[in-house]
């Protein structure tokens, strides 16, 4: 009798504990956009198509290009535990470097599928009005907690509002109602306002407050491969229903804890993978299928691909339209100043003559000081004028002054000594160079 009520409260714990991982904060999240727009089914049809497209033409076009994804992280808080330090944070994008590129200590031979997906994640530096930041934005909240319903992604609704998803992945950490330890949005599903992930602050990051079993940042990677496409490693139904990834072995559920060795549709689940729902301890791979899925949205005409060459990760400038919100050219201007800072004036313009920046004149006796500015720039050809109001340029008479500007870390115009003034011109992207003049 004892031996029966014993078993039944064994039972009873495992099926709790199903319950708890059980909840899909990103199937559930999707099927209330669905039913919002009826359009979503036919973009995500859409969007199979250009990945197929991806892997027969191009299939590893990419590989061998890093991608680095510049991330910022919204902390929603109501106890001072919820409010996570800048170290959490840190041991969360050092989990999702480690996982996305396999350098994870766990990772092993077991299955030989297994992927460095080359993509990598930075905490921003540059936030979208060009100013350095921490790439972390903290918030107060009296509400305990959060539904599913994108609420933390509004200040209109107590959340914090999205930077551009066309420059950063928005990571938001808040504390989720219904045992859901995080969800993400698919690419080409919601509107960009509420484009980004969002993961329970208990399974937030390695060690520290997060908490066993989901205390080794697994939640993020999980949340991070549905953002960038990825299904559920048993396709969401039976054996009959795919995760679009022929590498991936057929399942006909999802697994929990560490059930190594577990089969289903005649083949052993691979419950290592990122995108089953094992416990964090015992996941440690994506597969070489799911990193071309990826990848794809990357290639030209994908749905990340603007993350791609986004700004965020780059250094702040004074320019104003620079940093995170620059998926053009990013272009470095640094004057070194001369004794006669008052004399110092330049300008940047653009094919039509149309004038993009200027600055200047400095004031004196600041030789050897620099100025720096930073512009982004679309593509095509520009003329940058320095000018000396007293004739003699900023070299070398009074100080070595000089002036550069580069992009990509190249220069693409630079000088020091010059009389009155002097214009260099410069071309940026795949435009032709102007004519050659005789
Ligand atoms: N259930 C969540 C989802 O479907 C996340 C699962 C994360 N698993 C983990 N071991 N951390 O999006
Ligand atoms: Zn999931
Ligand atoms: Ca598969």
């Amino acid at each position: 009798m004892k031996i029966r009520i014993l078993l039944a409260l064994v039972i009873l714990l495992i099926g709790m504990n199903d319950v708890f991982a059980r909840n899909c904060g990103t199937m559930e999240h999707l099927e209330q956009l669905k039913a919002n727009d009826p359009t979503i089914e036919l973009r995500m049809q859409q969007m199979e198509e250009h990945t197929n497209k991806f892997l027969q033409n191009s299939g590893q076009q990419k590989a061998g290009t890093v991608i680095s994804i510049p991330v910022v992280v919204h902390v929603i808080y109501k106890t001072s535990a919820q409010n996570v330090s800048d170290a959490q944070i840190q041991s969360q994008l050092d989990v999702l470097n480690e996982d996305f590129r396999r350098t994870n200590s766990d990772a092993n031979n077991k299955w030989s599928q297994a992927a460095d997906t080359e993509i990598e994640f930075c905490l921003a530096t540059v936030d979208p009005n060009g100013n350095a930041t921490s790439g972390i934005t903290r918030k107060y909240t009296s509400k305990t907690s959060w539904g599913t319903d994108d609420k933390m992604k509004y200040a209109s609704s107590g959340g914090v509002d999205a930077w551009p998803t066309s420059d950063y992945l928005n990571l938001w950490v808040c504390n989720l109602s219904n045992s859901i330890l995080g969800y993400a949005q698919f690419p080409n599903t919601g509107v960009a306002a509420t484009d980004g992930v969002v993961v329970l602050t208990s399974a937030f990051g390695r060690g520290g407050s997060a908490s066993a079993p989901f205390n080794q940042g697994r939640t993020a990677t999980h949340e991070v491969g549905h953002w960038l496409n990825l299904r559920h490693i048993w396709g969401d139904g039976a054996c009959g229903q795919d995760d679009f990834v022929s590498d991936t072995p057929t399942s006909d559920a999802a697994n929990y804890g560490c059930a190594t060795g577990h089969t289903s549709c005649s083949s052993t689940d691979m419950v290592e993978n990122y995108m089953d729902y094992s416990d964090d301890a015992c996941m440690n791979l994506f597969t070489s299928g799911q990193k071309s899925r990826m990848r794809a949205l990357f290639a030209s005409g994908g749905a990340r691909a603007s993350l791609a060459s986004s700004g965020g990760c780059g250094s702040a400038g004074g320019g104003g339209n620079t940093g995170g919100g620059c998926s053009d050219n990013v272009v470095n201007l640094t004057i070194t100043l001369d004794q006669y800072g008052s004399e110092t004036t330049w300008s940047l313009k653009d094919d039509n003559g149309s004038t993009v920046a200027s600055g200047g004149p400095y004031t004196d006796n600041q030789s050897g000081t620099q100025k720096t500015e930073s512009f982004c720039l679309p593509n095509g050809c520009y003329d940058f004028t320095i000018n000396d109001a007293y004739g003699d340029g900023i070299c070398c008479g009074y100080g070595n002054g000089s002036y550069n500007l580069t992009n990509d870390g190249s220069s693409v115009a630079s000088g020091a000594s010059f009389g009155s003034s002097e214009t260099k011109n410069f071309c940026l992207g795949s435009t032709a160079p102007p004519a050659p003049t005789c």
